[in-house]
């Protein structure tokens, strides 16, 4: 029998893409109001429907054609942030991708900026909970289109935005196709992560080490195939943004008792959790936490470590870092 895990444990989530966190019935309402034709992207019951990886990543660039506006993205941030509290989450960073708004124009891109800021001041205001900023590149959309990215990044910077990662299809280009883009946000005090390891294979995590020089990796599950490479990883305190549900559902691996993260963990290898695009996967932080008590017999008290390595982890300063730990590890 697996412990129950309360689902109000105070969690700290690492791995959110803004976008991808949007309720399908959020996504329908804005088509509705802008009249944008999306109906194919929903399934009869109102979710998205996707057949795979590729065709994933075709409906959520659908899905994010109706996000148009800076109030749109004010809207979407604080109905994320209500279900993150809801969950227990106590902090947050999402991935934010001008390319879905402002399209990599740094004046339009500070107008959606201050938009998401409010909200999330708005957020910390009423539900406690503390959000920060990682922008994000889309690795198939290209280097040259990563370059204004990352000066958008770099130009705004701050108490908000204080990472940059790289998301997308993780087998077209190379790593090292955006070591401008990385090396332009770490001149700029940027904290780094790149996605790497979820479909391309471990060398894509150490090419993304190697290359873009990340503190940490999304994903990186299968870094497991590689025993020096996780190694490397213990070693190094790089710490894993795991996303076990998103996994499954996209077919990485064909069930949770398949996948690596207890293995990694065993390994020495700091793995935090999360949930990458939640309504697309159907889960919340709450189920994964849930499903992984029940497959692998995590108690309480791992999910508590688990917790605070991701505060440790965390792109934030430290006077934030040190409030949440305390709540995470119940000295507050
Ligand atoms: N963008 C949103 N979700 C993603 C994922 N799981 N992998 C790569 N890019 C993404
Ligand atoms: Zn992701």
């Amino acid at each position: 029998m697996s412990e129950r895990i309360d689902p109000a444990l105070p969690k700290a989530e690492l791995h959110l893409h803004l976008e991808g966190a949007a309720p399908p019935a959020f996504i329908r309402g804005l088509s509705k109001e802008k009249n944008i034709d999306i109906a194919k992207i929903f399934d009869e019951n109102g979710g998205y429907k996707f057949r795979d990886f590729v065709h994933f990543l075709d409906v959520y660039e659908a899905a994010c054609t109706t996000l148009q506006t800076p109030e749109d993205f004010r809207r979407l941030t604080l109905a994320v942030l209500e279900d993150r509290a809801r969950d227990g989450v106590i902090y947050a960073e999402t991935f934010v991708s001008p390319d879905f708004c402002g399209g990599g124009d740094l004046v339009a891109w500070r107008e959606y900026l201050h938009a998401i800021h409010d909200a999330a001041l708005e957020a910390e205001r009423t539900m406690g909970i503390t959000l920060r900023g990682i922008i994000t590149p889309i690795r198939h959309f290209g280097p040259e289109k990563a370059r204004p990215i990352a000066l958008c990044a770099a130009e705004t910077v701050g108490d908000f935005i204080t990472g940059f990662g790289i998301a997308g299809d993780e087998n077209q280009y190379h790593p090292r196709d955006f070591t401008w883009a990385f090396d332009c946000a770490r001149e700029a005090g940027l904290r780094l992560t790149a996605h790497a390891g979820e479909w391309g294979g471990a060398q894509s995590v150490s090419d993304a080490l190697d290359h873009l020089k990340v503190e940490r990796i999304g994903h990186g599950v299968q870094s497991i195939d590689d025993p020096a490479l996780v190694d490397r990883l213990a070693e190094n305190r790089i710490t894993l943004e795991v996303c076990p549900g998103s996994n499954v559902t996209l077919g990485v691996y064909p069930s949770l008792a398949k996948h690596p993260i207890d293995r990694l963990r065993n390994r020495e290898v700091i793995v935090t959790i999360s949930t990458d695009d939640p309504p697309f996967f159907h889960t919340t932080l709450v189920k994964e936490y849930e499903d992984l008590a029940q497959t692998f017999g995590w108690t309480e008290d791992d999910f508590r470590a688990i917790n605070a390595d991701a505060m440790r982890a965390a792109f934030c300063d430290d006077a934030t870092r040190q409030q949440k730990l305390k709540i995470i590890e119940g000295r507050a």
